[in-house]
């Protein structure tokens, strides 16, 4: 049975899965040239190929992080590579400081986003050539639980005493 396997991987491997992913009315040159230059990638691997990977980076202000270039081969999606690469974004950008993850995610894709800790903090919105999107966060500087939950609630007054 194969075996995914999480690895950071240079931008460059992550490109022609991404084009054909995400970005198919770009060439791989134009691509690239959307990259900021400080984004680390991580992929998985399925018997050493590559089937998912994706992209964090400081971007916005000071604490954010931004992931994107979430992107999956077809044939290999609904095996939790996706989940693989998001949490070892989100770990990388926790560890090198971000305090505010973010990303522009399609709205297919909002559950993966959810189960890893994100919130949506926008209306859905329209990208042009790629479809709706939420904006979502996760606050890295909070606990994961509290993030997922809503703030306690008071008890309710009693009845008897209302
Ligand atoms: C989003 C994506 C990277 C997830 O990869 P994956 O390896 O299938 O991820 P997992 O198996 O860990 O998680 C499955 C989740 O991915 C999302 N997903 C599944 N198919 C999807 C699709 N065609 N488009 C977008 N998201 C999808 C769903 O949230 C799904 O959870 P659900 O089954 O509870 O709805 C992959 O589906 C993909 O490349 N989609 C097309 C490009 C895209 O939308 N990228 C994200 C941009 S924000």
């Amino acid at each position: 049975m194969s075996r995914l396997e999480l690895r950071t991987v240079p931008l460059a491997q992550t490109r022609p899965l991404r084009r054909d992913v995400l970005r198919p009315y770009m060439t791989v040159e134009e691509l690239a040239e959307h990259e900021p230059d400080d984004a680390v990638a991580y992929g998985v691997f399925d018997d050493d190929e590559l089937i998912a990977v994706g992209l964090v980076g400081p971007e916005g202000e000071p604490g954010d992080w931004r992931v994107r270039g979430m992107a999956t081969t077809p044939e290999a999606r609904g095996r939790g590579a996706g989940t693989k690469v998001l949490q070892a974004l989100v770990q990388h950008a926790t560890a090198h400081g971000a305090t505010r993850i973010w990303c522009n995610a399609r709205t297919r894709a909002l559950p993966l986003y959810e189960r890893a800790g994100f919130s949506a903090t926008s209306e859905e919105f329209e990208t042009p050539r790629i479809g709706p999107h939420y904006r979502m966060e996760l606050r890295a500087d909070r606990d994961p639980a509290q993030q997922r939950e809503p703030a306690p609630q008071r008890d309710p007054v009693p009845r008897s005493e209302a």
